[in-house]
């Protein structure tokens, strides 16, 4: 049977080049957008790597998770793997004080409590389907060279989750994994289509994420950086 898998914010980045390597695995994909236009138009292009379907879906709603939710337990109950992709980095340069209470409810929606509802909610198919949970992170240690508050405080909590989770699925014998990987600094909108020697391509960042899919080594409850180092907290 055709594996079945859910990318958020799949029309553009690194989800739209996980979604494209997912098609050329021999997935069905469901490419989960916020925007129809953006996202018919991505199904569009995805159509020519395989089978591609639009579901709208903006992890910064609720009630539009919930949507997404019921018309994927309905229409894909075979769904074995979601792809936590969506983000966004909020303002990478404020210093944390300056932050809002509103920037720290924007971020931690997309970046936390979206991807947690969502993956609570695709749970019972994914355990039905012996699946996998990947989310895409970043590390979380603020650096000298890398210190973006809401953007790291809303990525912590993911980072706990896969962890968390990941524990809780062992002990309690539930046959789902869940990971994270971080792919490094990707050009992207998120972050101005930043260049430099150690910048990779959403293609290569697409290429390291879907290696740990498709390994068929047991990753989970690992935080994975791009050189395959584990996070410890
Ligand atoms: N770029 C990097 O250096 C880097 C490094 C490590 C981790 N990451 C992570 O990689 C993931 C993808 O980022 P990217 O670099 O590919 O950024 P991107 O090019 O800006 O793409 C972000 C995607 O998320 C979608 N999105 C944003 N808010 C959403 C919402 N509320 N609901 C649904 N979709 C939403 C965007 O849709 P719209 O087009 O509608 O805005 C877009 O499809 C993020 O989780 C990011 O934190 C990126």
């Amino acid at each position: 049977m055709t594996k079945t898998a859910l990318v958020t914010g799949a029309n553009k980045g690194i989800g739209y080049e996980i979604a494209k390597r997912l098609l050329g695995a021999g997935y069905r994909v469901l490419v989960g957008a916020r925007d129809q236009e953006r996202g018919e138009a991505a199904v569009a292009a995805l159509k020519t790597y395989g089978n591609a379907h639009l579901i709208l879906l903006d992890v910064a709603d609720l009630h539009s998770v919930d949507q997404a939710v019921n018309t994927i337990t309905q229409n894909h109950p075979e769904l074995s793997l979601l792809v936590n992709n969506a983000g966004i980095p909020g303002d990478m340069h404020q210093v944390g004080w300056e932050c809002t209470v509103k920037d720290l409810q924007a971020t931690h929606q997309v970046n936390f409590l979206g991807p947690f509802a969502l993956s609570k909610g695709l749970l019972p198919l994914l355990i039905a389907n012996k699946g996998m949970i990947q989310n895409i992170s970043i590390p979380i240690e603020p650096l000298p060279y890398f210190n973006a508050f809401a953007y790291s405080t809303s990525k912590a909590p993911l980072n706990v989750m896969t962890k968390s989770w990941g524990m809780s699925f062992e002990k309690e014998n539930i046959p789902v994994e869940i990971l994270a990987v971080m792919p490094g600094a990707v050009s992207t909108d998120l972050n101005g289509r930043m260049t430099g020697d150690f910048v990779k391509t959403p293609d290569q960042a697409a290429e390291l994420i879907v290696n740990f899919i498709l390994d068929g080594e047991n990753h989970n409850g690992q935080v994975i950086n791009y050189d395959g180092t584990l996070a410890v907290y």
